[in-house]
């Protein structure tokens, strides 16, 4: 049986990861898109307390254009929809944690409804490769600082453009089969992060990926260090 994992970020993120392991000891961890578990599971062999993974409740749910939605929904039978939740959203996870026999918590949200539906915080939160998914990624950066104890640690990983690294800008794909809104510079994703809200972002390191389908496209993936001495107010 085949298993099929996006860890897109995984060989980098994973070495930075190890090297930040000593912060999973007795950590509340979160891992928001988590997809079939790549990154959840690993944290979990890390040695984290406790781990929830977050990912979208149904496929309708992406952040895509409702026009774009409405069509493609309208060709499905509600079948094919819960076949399409359950390969592409739910069925990785259940049987991966079933044959690691793990403890990892599942919980189906968006992320923009990260504070009310969770009703906790977390001392070490990793997104990788959904904030590119979101039309708005400074609510969703908004949202996930929502759910972090204070000195809490984000570690972020997403599509970067590095043509112009030190000007802030974003370039937005607008085009909707592929699932992505903006590319932000590093600038521009060290100023989404401040404008959610954190004080500190650090840039650490950005690779290239190739997809392995048709157009072989390279997304040049960044990834930051993300934290914050303040609480905000709105946390449960
Ligand atoms: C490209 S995958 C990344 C998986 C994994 N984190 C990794 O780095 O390999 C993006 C994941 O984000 C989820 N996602 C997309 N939009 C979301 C949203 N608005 N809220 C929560 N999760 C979302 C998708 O369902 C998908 O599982």
């Amino acid at each position: 049986m085949w298993i099929f994992t996006h860890g897109l970020a995984s060989l980098i993120c994973v070495g930075l990861i190890k090297e930040d392991s000593q912060e999973f000891i007795i950590k509340m961890l979160l891992d928001v898109g988590a997809a079939n578990g790549y990154f959840s599971f690993y944290f979990e062999s890390l040695g984290a307390e406790r781990v929830v993974a977050v990912d979208l409740p149904r496929y309708i749910n992406h952040d895509s254009p409702r026009w774009y939605l409405d069509k493609k929904v309208a060709t499905l039978s509600s079948e094919e929809l819960e076949e399409i939740d359950f390969h592409e959203l739910h069925g990785g996870f259940i049987v991966a944690r079933e044959i690691l026999e793990s403890r990892v918590e599942m919980r189906h949200h968006r992320v923009y409804d990260l504070a009310e539906a969770l009703g906790e915080r977390f001392d070490f939160v990793f997104c990788g490769s959904l904030l590119h998914h979101l039309r708005d990624p400074v609510l969703g950066l908004e949202s996930i600082r929502d759910v972090m104890n204070p000195g809490a640690k984000l570690i972020l990983s997403t599509p970067v453009d590095l043509t112009d690294p030190k000007t802030s800008y974003a370039l937005f794909v607008g085009e909707p089969s592929l699932p992505a809104w903006w590319v932000p510079s590093p600038e521009g994703l060290k100023r989404m992060c401040r404008m959610a809200g954190f004080s500190q972002c650090e840039w650490i390191t950005s690779f290239e990926i190739t997809r392995k389908k048709e157009p072989k496209i390279v997304d040049i993936i960044g990834i930051v260090h993300v934290a914050d001495s303040q609480v905000s107010d709105s946390v449960p």
